[in-house]
């Protein structure tokens, strides 16, 4: 029996069982067998949630870039690592073999060196899917430089908190980037950014749109001529296996982001042993996942997960619905793929438009199916696994979190019998528990409850960067000894869980994680808001779309109302980035609220999603009347 590749059901139990009963045992043996270590661990695991503190193959010594690219070099050096399909269907896609990957990649962390990039210093890369943010991850990665990747949506404002937050040094950009017909200014944004973030001392910036910007003389440099004069090999810094290896900033329920950091060893491991299983991937597969790099999918299932199994993946810089809404599949088609990994939200989108786009393509390359983000609707499982996957291709539904690092609960393709809506079991050496409001753990099944880990798994993230006490409260307080996804759960009558959805103040909106604080911040800026708060209804293709609720100061009364709206929504714009705008924005005179001051935002939901008959208990708030008031002008 292999630990590393399970095949059936039965062998799925087997491993399951022996990765609870002796987790050091099974982590042990994955990692000796598949990895490439300059030195051995002293102890597998290390923990105690309650500080929390998590070590996982303490003592070893390796570099992850060695395992996804150098060790790859001899037996397949040749072979496409990354292959890159431009926005521009008529740009041609580029192979880049394992040999090049690595030429690139020690050429670029030649240049960050160059720039004295050290170990253990903070890298932001605000960078399109272009083949440059791989390279710069990874170039990161081999001199043990932290790098903290920012989604290129984000705003300026957005980007300047992530950059001051971790004292990044070094910013690596682009003139600008190609959106389906649109072009994006990047550097402009970065330039914004810049006025606020003394700590940056240098600018890098990849040429991929040729538009005219400003260099700021003693701090922009065009990347590509310090890439030509940089020698092509770079001897890897090794690493402890809990250095860190990259901060990525995900939403909360306050204002702040918070910059879940991973570490090395136990996130190489652990992504590159879920990759293997959850995409059931052979050696001649063409892998493609249609996350971005900005986001921990495409962290662990574009780069490091694919790259430490040999693989091909697949990095696509465009849109799904440009130049058409065909163009998953015509490059499904064109590249022959065989695992598909995308989000609900797209899957919605490309439902709504006529079958054509995807029955005129060749889809017949497809093996398996992914999913992740936010829950799939039934509707939407059906619609991909009957015309899509021709229902030949199992769906592995993935749920998993920024703050995990990797796959957590998914079905095993041709193993476990999927079914729509349920992400099924938890892989090997995954604990989930499912807790009452009173922190009693709910056994059984057939039973719904909230979700928690009650064992680590290599991949967690360590601590939140900057703000152990913010970890531990966010994650380790609401039930003693256990990790709190902030996700509620179903468990079916033979242990399949469903994911029910947030419990908190998070919204998923098109599979993005946005915590209603900073929306709400952002619009309270604004010179003609008192307060606002923020809930998610219900929509078609989002899964969950943003619906305001917002007093107005005095000096905002007399103003025309479309014209505050559309202001609110720049002010977000502006701060945040356009995913996070409102679909609706209602001026209320008041907000229900507790005695104790705390604005009653269940009552918004159901206003918000027109469910209106049983609104429960409001004789508690402080202002019963307001409800009434704020439901007869919903939107
Ligand atoms: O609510 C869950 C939802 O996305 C959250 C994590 O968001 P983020 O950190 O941005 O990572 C997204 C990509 C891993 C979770 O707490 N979520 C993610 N996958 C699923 C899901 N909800 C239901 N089903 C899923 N498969």
């Amino acid at each position: 029996m292999s630990n590393y590749h399970i095949k059936h059901l039965e062998e799925y139990f087997q491993v399951y069982r022996k990765s609870v009963r002796n987790p050091e045992t099974f982590w042990g043996e994955v990692a000796e067998e598949h990895f490439l270590w300059r030195k051995k661990w002293d102890k597998v695991l290390d923990w105690d949630f309650t500080k929390p503190e998590v070590k996982w193959f303490e003592g070893a010594q390796l570099n992850i870039t060695e395992n996804c690219i150098d060790r790859h070099l001899y037996v397949r050096g040749n072979k496409t690592a990354i292959l890159f399909e431009p926005n521009d269907p008529q740009e041609p896609a580029e192979h880049i073999t394992y040999n090049e990957l690595h030429r690139r990649v020690c050429k670029f962390a030649n240049v960050l060196k160059s720039k004295g990039i050290k170990k253990g210093d903070r890298v932001c890369i605000y960078l399109p899917m272009i083949p440059e943010l791989a390279v710069s991850v990874l170039a990161c990665a081999r001199i043990g430089a932290i790098h903290s990747v920012v989604f290129a949506g984000f705003s300026a404002t957005a980007l300047s908190t992530r950059i001051n937050d971790c004292d990044a040094k070094m910013v690596i950009t682009s003139d600008g980037s190609y959106r389906g017909a649109k072009t994006i200014d990047l550097k402009g944004i970065v330039d914004d950014a810049l006025e606020d973030c003394p700590g940056i001392t240098s600018v890098l910036v990849v040429k991929r749109i040729n538009s005219d910007i400003q260099m700021k003389s003693d701090r922009d440099e065009w990347l590509q001529p310090l890439l030509d004069s940089a020698d092509e090999e770079c001897i890897p810094e090794i690493m402890d296996a809990e250095d860190p290896l990259f901060i990525l900033y995900t939403s909360g329920s306050t204002g702040k982001p918070k910059g879940m950091m991973h570490t090395t060893a136990g996130y190489m491991v652990y992504t590159a042993y879920s990759f293997k299983n959850v995409f059931q991937y052979r050696e001649d597969d063409i892998y493609w996942c249609t996350a971005d790099i900005g986001w921990i999918t495409g962290h662990s299932y574009i780069v490091y997960g694919p790259l430490a199994n040999g693989a091909t993946t697949v990095m696509f810089e465009g849109v799904p619905s440009y130049p058409d809404f065909g163009r998953f599949w015509d490059i499904v088609q064109k590249h022959k793929i065989t695992q598909f990994y995308t989000a609900p939200t797209a899957i919605r989108a490309l439902a709504k438009e006529n079958l054509d786009y995807v029955t005129e393509y060749d889809l017949s390359s497809l093996k398996v199916l992914g999913t992740v983000g936010e829950p799939i609707n039934e509707e939407a499982w059906h619609w991909y696994n009957d015309h899509v996957g021709e229902k030949k291709c199992p769906i592995v539904d993935t749920w998993w979190q920024t703050e995990t690092g990797g796959i957590l609960i998914s079905p095993i393709p041709f193993a476990t019998p999927t079914k729509p809506t349920y992400a099924t079991l938890p892989m090997p050496g995954v604990q989930p528990v499912l807790m009452d409001e009173n922190g009693s753990e709910i056994a059984g099944n057939q039973v719904e409850g909230r979700l928690c880990i009650k064992f680590p798994w290599p991949s967690m993230a360590r601590t939140i960067w900057g703000n152990h006490k913010r970890y531990r409260e966010t994650y380790f307080s609401a039930f003693e000894n256990k990790y709190f996804t902030g996700d509620g759960a179903f468990r079916d009558e033979v242990g399949y869980y469903r994911i029910t959805g947030r419990v908190d103040d998070v919204i998923i909106v098109s599979g993005h994680n946005l915590g209603t604080a900073p929306i709400e911040d952002a619009i309270n800026e604004h010179p003609a808001v008192a307060e606002s708060a923020i809930v998610g209804f219900p929509h078609d293709i989002k899964g969950n779309a943003l619906y305001g609720f917002v007093i107005l100061k005095e000096v905002g009364e007399s103003r025309d109302r479309d014209n505050l709206s559309k202001e609110v929504n720049q002010q977000i714009t502006e701060r945040i980035g356009p995913i996070a705008k409102l679909d609706k924005i209602q001026f209320v005179p008041g907000l229900p609220k507790t005695r104790s001051g705390k604005i009653m935002r269940r009552i918004l939901r159901k206003i918000a999603s027109k469910d209106t008959s049983n609104l429960g208990d409001t004789s508690t708030l402080l202002n019963p009347e307001i409800v009434q008031e704020i439901m007869d002008n919903a939107l």
